[in-house]
């Protein structure tokens, strides 16, 4: 029997052959690509990304926990290029140690799960809100855009007020973010979309300037003013470390968190029998945001760069190249998981998913964002008694880096 992963793949064999991030095929389904590649080419060259994917779940584990070899340092540079906001200091995403270790030890301390327990009543009431304001607008049915309205408000606002960032402008973050965050695939675009890029870049950067200036003045019971008091080892972070971090954990907490809770009702909606299920039992919702996690999570490929001439499942990796491991990839390696391509809230997960990274990178806000998402859709289950996508064709987010719904518009009843 023929393998039904690769049917996509299949279909288009006489356009595509090869797995190739930047094609608009692969970018709207790259899992039949992800699966050809974890069984003949596990660690492959891709000429338009100059760079070698790795597929295979234990290869990807192996490179994220071997930092010496596959440096963060480029992370950045290679995502961004040009357009980081603040190219004067790497933000700790991009950083080994020991300077990774300092930043990170002292942004710990403002994600552990004491802190971020203490905000659970809050996410109900900004998800409660969100859901009056579309009720305001929309009335008790009707449609609206979901992953406009809801997923991309929803966890700016929550990332806003842990930073200290006023929520009044929370839509324009949002756009900066989409655009900064859209400099990776700035080889494919013209002048004028790279012009937007830009603006969005310098705009992100002048806010948290001024913010920076008016906390240094002014301390406040926040984020930002924590790391201008904190000390690392005697000494303090300067005024353009604070801004890097600050938007580190702006577009860090907001796209992620977004793009999860887009495709999870992308994939209830292909599921109606899951939906119906944790309808009826939210007891469930953790393992369906598990299970939407390692099927079709948000950050679907990072990156690293070689210190040393290395061999990867027997491919020779020299010296100074980017590695891009495929975290959605490995995270349906049939060697770690049970029919991997089924979606199945059911499933025993042995092994620890990928979808926040491994190793020193461990995703910072892996308890905030599976919190915020839990507050965010047993809300949305009670106020909506329907809440279905008008369409089964997904707009995905132009990017081979983050996976969510670009627009998702439903029809919705509000229960009364
Ligand atoms: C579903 C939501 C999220 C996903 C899928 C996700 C994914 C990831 C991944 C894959 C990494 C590893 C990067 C690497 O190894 O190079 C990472 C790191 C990071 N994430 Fe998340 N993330 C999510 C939510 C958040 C949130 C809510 C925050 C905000 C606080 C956040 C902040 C960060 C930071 C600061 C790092 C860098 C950590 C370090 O360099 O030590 N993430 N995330």
């Amino acid at each position: 029997m023929s393998d039904p992963t690769l049917t996509v793949l299949e279909s288009h064999k006489s356009e595509v052959r090869v797995y190739d991030p930047l094609d608009p095929v692969v970018k709207h389904e790259p899992y039949p690509f992800y699966a050809k590649l974890r069984r003949d080419d596990p660690v492959t060259w891709l000429p338009s990304m100059q760079a070698f994917a790795v597929a295979r779940y234990d290869d990807v584990d192996m490179l994220l926990k071997n930092g010496k070899l596959y440096s963060s340092s480029m992370f950045w540079p290679a995502l961004l290029g040009e357009f980081d906001p603040v190219p004067e200091v790497p933000p700790m995403i991009s950083m080994d140690p020991p300077g990774h270790v300092h930043l990170r030890k002292l942004a710990n301390k403002a994600f552990v799960p004491s802190k971020i327990k203490a905000l659970v009543d809050r996410t109900y009431e900004v998800a409660n809100e969100l859901i009056d304001d579309i009720v305001e607008k929309h009335g008790p049915e009707g449609e609206f855009d979901f992953a406009v309205d809801f997923c991309a408000l929803y966890p700016v606002t929550v990332i806003a007020q842990v930073l200290g960032v006023p929520t009044a402008r929370r839509a324009e973050f949002k756009i900066w973010v989409d655009n900064v965050l859209a400099a990776a695939n700035r080889a494919a675009y013209g002048p004028e979309r790279l012009a937007e890029i830009q603006e969005s870049s310098d705009k992100i950067r002048a806010f948290f300037e001024e913010l920076y200036d008016e906390r240094a003045a002014c301390l406040q019971n926040d984020l930002i003013s924590d790391f201008i008091q904190a000390e690392i080892d005697g000494e303090k972070m300067s005024r353009i470390e604070v801004i890097q971090m600050s938007i580190l954990l702006l577009i860090g907490g907001v796209e992620t968190t977004t793009n999860l809770l887009g495709t999870t009702l992308i994939e209830l909606n292909r599921h109606p029998d899951v939906y119906a299920r944790v309808r009826a039992d939210q007891t469930l919702v953790p393992a369906l945001i598990e299970e939407v996690l390692r099927y079709n999570p948000p950050v679907q490929i990072i990156f690293r760069h070689t210190m040393e001439d290395t061999i990867l499942n027997g491919v020779t990796i020299p010296k100074g190249s980017t590695v891009m491991p495929l975290l959605a990839s490995a995270n349906r390696d049939e060697s770690k998981f049970a029919d991997p391509e089924a979606f199945d809230i059911d499933r025993k997960i042995e092994v620890p998913l990928m979808s926040f990274g491994q190793g020193p990178h461990f995703c910072l806000g892996n308890y905030l964002s599976r919190m915020e998402a839990r507050s965010a859709l047993e809300t949305v289950f009670s106020r909506f008694e329907l809440l279905e996508p008008i369409s089964d064709e997904v707009d995905w987010l132009d990017s081979y880096f983050a996976r969510g719904p670009h627009h998702l518009k439903v029809r919705y009843r509000v229960r009364s």
